[in-house]
């Protein structure tokens, strides 16, 4: 694809005909910063929700209806790797039609798992369903290493057989009825994945199986929402212990998909670090407690609007705080780098300690391009406080590091280009037009085309037709 002179507008859809990850990575996004943002966003689904529920529809041979999907790349990759299993998907909007009645295959192919390490969760529902499941290693990726051992074990303590050969996880589960059987299961990690691969395997199984030290986020709540609603028998999700009483078979469902705490979290972000005064929704604001209570701690004014809305109106001057990531309820390691732009524009100096994943600070090198001033001692990033930023071409390392360039691009003097985009366009949805539709001035185009200034005035021209 190749557009002259013309702004190109992100997005991505199950059917494939937007610009592709390939494409994206020839993209750049040139903002011009320093424009307070104002107005009102909207949240769409979150990502990590909807990608593990869309795993869990394999779990049923009836139609499972997902609502407040985001249309986004991991979504369509998602998407390919199930078709691949043989499950039937409409896409249409937001909303995801999936029928797993006649899965083909229980082995996911290697170049689509590759690139989409949530896949591997699937390997839990596709054990309870077949008992056999064959999924290649994910692999590390631009953040840490990401073992899946905890997966493993959990899944041999419900019975299964499971070796890794040739970089291939074989599951299998033999006796009665090819049937998981239920288990006391104590994860060493409360890992996200780990509790939600285990979960979905545990509906299915013959008996009660606990998990102990689960994973708290509202995703793997949501995901136990989601199999409850198809007839499942979980409870306790949202705290350490997990119970499942296994059932014979699931059934139909239609189910909506919870907001995105870490999209809402990016754009709370963006109003501090403008200066601006936005409203963002829908939220549930119980999920971003602790980054509430990190914007308010550098001097953001933040405010509920209603039951699912937040504002939040920056100071002129924000200080520096400490934060140190963990599992939920502790601050989102996925709203680390993010956090970690506003702080360069924070007085004084701030201690990012990153604890959940072990090279999840590549984006300092980038941000130091454009001023800021940061020294990274192990897993701890030291911030003292810089004026102003300025722009810079930069390259995006992985998703939140794009993210984090955007957002300290908005606040930047001058103009920020940001290459490698197609980490951005795995995680937000319409992300551009949505800050344009808050004043920010930023136009995406081929990486050899430079735009000139009156392309952003009509991308934004365009913009405000569209609301
Ligand atoms: C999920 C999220 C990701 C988020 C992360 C932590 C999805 C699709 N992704 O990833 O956005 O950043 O939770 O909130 O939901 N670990 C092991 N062995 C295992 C499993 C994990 O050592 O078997 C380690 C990982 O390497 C990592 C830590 O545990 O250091 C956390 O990983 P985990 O909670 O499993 O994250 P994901 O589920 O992969």
């Amino acid at each position: 694809m190749r557009l002259e002179g013309k702004a190109i507008t992100a997005s991505v859809n199950l059917t494939g005909n937007h610009a592709s990850p390939d494409e994206a990575d020839k993209q750049v996004l040139h903002i011009w910063g320093r424009q307070p943002l104002a107005g009102h966003v909207k949240v769409s689904g979150a990502k990590n929700a909807a990608l593990v529920v869309m795993t869990g529809a394999l779990l049923c041979s009836g139609d499972c209806r997902l609502r407040n999907v985001p249309v986004l790349a991991d979504v369509k990759r998602m998407g390919q790797i199930l078709s691949a299993l043989g499950v039937k998907l409409t896409q249409n909007g937001d909303v995801l039609d999936l029928n797993a009645r006649d899965i083909s295959t229980s082995e996911a192919p290697y170049e689509l798992v590759s690139q989409l390490r949530a896949s591997f969760f699937a390997i839990g529902p596709l054990l309870a369903r077949l008992g056999v499941a064959k999924i290649p290693l994910p692999g590390g990726c631009a953040i840490g290493a990401r073992p899946v051992e905890l997966h493993v074990r959990g899944l041999q303590a419900m019975g299964a057989d499971v070796q890794i050969d040739h970089g291939i996880v074989n599951a299998y589960v033999t006796g009665p009825n090819r049937r998981l059987k239920g288990a006391k299961i104590y994860l060493d990690y409360p890992s996200v994945g780990a509790t939600e691969t285990l979960m979905m395997a545990a509906t299915l199984a013959d008996g009660e199986t606990t998990i102990e030290n689960a994973a708290q986020e509202p995703e793997v709540l949501d995901l136990a929402n989601f199999c409850n609603s198809m007839g499942a028998k979980i409870t306790g999700a949202g705290t350490k212990t997990i119970t499942i009483s296994g059932v014979e078979q699931l059934h139909s469902t239609d189910y909506s998909i919870i907001p995105d705490r870490i999209e809402a979290g990016t754009f709370l972000v963006a109003g501090a670090i403008t200066r601006g005064d936005i409203i963002v929704g829908p939220v549930i604001p119980d999920h971003l407690t602790a980054v509430i209570a990190k914007l308010r701690a550098i001097g953001a004014k933040v405010t509920a609007e209603g039951t699912n809305q937040l504002r939040i109106v920056g100071a002129p001057q924000h200080t520096g705080t400490d934060i140190e990531t963990l599992p939920y309820p502790g601050f989102p390691t996925d709203m680390q780098a993010q956090f970690m732009a506003l702080l360069t524009l924070s007085e004084g100096n701030s201690v990012i300690s990153e604890t959940v994943f072990e090279n999840r600070l590549r984006h300092v090198a980038e941000l130091n391009r454009m001023g800021a001033d940061i020294r990274v001692k192990g897993n701890h990033a030291i911030i003292r406080g810089v004026p102003f930023l300025s722009g810079a071409p930069v390259v995006a390392t992985d998703l939140r590091a794009s993210a984090a360039l955007v957002l300290a691009g908005l606040a930047a003097q001058g103009k920020t280009t940001i290459q490698q985009l197609q980490h951005l366009d795995r995680g937000y949805e319409s992300l551009e037009d949505k800050l344009r539709g808050l004043g920010a001035k930023l136009v995406r185009s081929l990486a050899d085309a430079e735009p000139d200034a009156s392309l952003v005035s009509q991308a934004i021209a365009v913009q405000s037709t569209l609301n």
